[in-house]
């Protein structure tokens, strides 16, 4: 290992290897971390799919970064192919993991750790047969792996690890599961997949978590999670991984998140706030995956038609034909529907007052970070329990309440009564306060020296206890 002139310190040039999971929501968090190791001094490969790590080559350049595609995304033209979701996870596996050991073997600069998505389940094992260090990146908080890990104990027919000492979380929502056919009783494969990080999480050297100590640290609930999750793993947070540029700590091209699967339409979007009052437009978006139900979107329509309040929303391609025929053209003075934005600009913007939000984990973190209040649409799975706590512990956001039939659509009137809540109401003054205070702290956690970027030295320092 040499060392190296980087950023005006001489660093050791160490090579980790991270290997993101294929979603929109997966790869930022993993990308925003690899670039802070790069800024290090730490040479980083990211080993993802050919089409992923092809258009990152295209756009995207940093010294110290490289792609590398190890699989190719093993879908049959964006379905799940032969034998359903196992078919995939196996081709998956398959094509993933001798591609990976051969890449981390051949490489002239030898690899000191893999940094996995805990999501992915046989990365552990690659790390363990190459004898080198493991850390699994967990995508989203620690509430949600606190929820998730007693199901992992029953459908993996595990003895839970100090459950005697587990914080009964007794208060969090119930998951709403997605709706793939399942023959293995109430939990879907998918749900099956997801509990299996848990295996990920008891073999790694690090559980690294994106997040920060004061946001699950606060009184309450999350506090006894985690610190019930620092006693069984070496639980690290690292977070919020977003490009430090928007928070007053610029590196290397570090603008903007930089690659979307989506292709990006948002030349007009940043100069259409430009022209807005601060804290006027609600921006609606709910993230890479969810697709919402036609009549979701009617009454998500039906609510912005009728109130006079500026909008911005992400409609996806596929959801575009779900939009009343009319709308853009009757909402043309005060909304503009685009089909992907850069998420991060837009919430960084003044004229952004509300952020309506399905609160995927990514979303949720860049709203605290930026301090724009939340209107909480949660779809399913760590959406809810990511919505409870948005409203009930941290108080920076309100959920907007679902029909309680199978659908679970949210009506016009509710979303419309919530938006007005938050802008004007004396909830949105409460919200707008605590959010603010909690960006500080998110800016603090990664800041020089602060929680989380202390975190990521000791993390580099016990790989090389020479580093620092
Ligand atoms: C999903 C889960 O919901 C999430 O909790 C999990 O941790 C990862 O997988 P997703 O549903 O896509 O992710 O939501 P989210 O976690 O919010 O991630 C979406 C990402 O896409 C965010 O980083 C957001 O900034 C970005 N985005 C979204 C854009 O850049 N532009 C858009 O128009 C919409």
């Amino acid at each position: 290992i040499g060392t190296r002139m980087y950023q005006g310190r001489v660093e050791k040039s160490h090579h980790i290897v991270v290997l993101a999971d294929q979603g929109q929501g997966h790869i930022n968090p993993m990308l925003q971390f690899s670039k802070r190791l790069a800024s290090k001094g730490i040479k980083i490969t990211v080993a993802t799919t050919l089409s992923n790590a092809k258009s990152m080559k295209a756009t995207l350049s940093y010294s110290m970064i490289t792609f590398e595609s190890i699989y190719d995304d093993c879908s049959q033209g964006g379905v799940l192919g032969p034998g359903g979701f196992k078919g995939f996870l196996d081709r998956f596996q398959a094509s993933g993991s001798t591609n990976l050991t051969r890449f981390i073997l051949d490489h002239e600069h030898p690899v000191k750790c893999l940094v996995y998505d805990a999501n992915i389940p046989w990365a552990s094992k690659i790390s363990t047969q190459l004898g080198i260090a493991g850390a699994a990146f967990f995508t989203q908080s620690c509430a949600t792996a606190a929820t998730y890990y007693p199901m992992y104990c029953e459908v993996y027919e595990k003895t839970p690890l100090s459950m005697l000492s587990f914080p009964v979380v007794t208060r969090l929502p119930k998951l709403r599961f997605p709706d793939l056919p399942s023959r293995t009783g109430r939990y879907p494969p998918i749900i099956i997949h997801i509990l299996g990080q848990f295996d990920n999480f008891g073999k790694a050297d690090w559980v690294l978590f994106n997040s920060f100590d004061k946001l699950e640290e606060e009184v309450g609930t999350p506090y006894l999670i985690f610190q019930w999750m620092k006693k069984v793993w070496n639980v690290v947070t690292i977070g919020p991984t977003l490009p430090s540029f928007y928070l007053d700590k610029r590196v290397e091209n570090d603008n903007e998140y930089g690659f979307n699967i989506h292709k990006p339409n948002y030349s007009n979007c940043m100069e259409w706030l430009d022209s807005k009052k601060t804290g006027s437009v609600v921006y609606v978006s709910f993230g890479s995956a969810a697709n919402l139900c036609a009549e979701q979107i009617t009454e998500l329509a039906d609510a912005l038609r009728q109130s006079n309040i500026m909008f911005l929303w992400v409609v996806k391609p596929d959801e575009q034909s779900k939009l009343p025929s009319d709308f853009s053209k009757e909402t043309s003075g005060k909304g503009l529907v685009v089909t992907w934005c850069s998420q991060i600009e837009v919430l960084a913007h003044h004229a952004i007052g509300c952020f309506i939000s399905h609160c995927g984990w990514n979303s949720t973190l860049e709203a605290i970070s930026f301090g724009v209040p939340i209107l909480a649409m949660p779809q399913i799975l760590d959406q809810i329990i990511n919505a409870h706590f948005l409203e009930k512990v941290w108080s920076v956001g309100l959920i907007a309440k679902a029909n309680e039939d199978e659908k679970g659509v949210t009506a016009s009137e509710e979303i419309y009564r919530c938006i007005r809540e938050v802008l004007e109401g004396e909830r949105g003054e409460e919200i707008r306060k605590n959010i603010t205070s909690l960006k500080e702290l998110a800016k603090e956690a990664i800041d020089t020296s602060g929680s989380s970027d202390k975190h990521i030295d000791d993390f580099i320092s016990q790989l090389d206890p020479a580093y620092l």
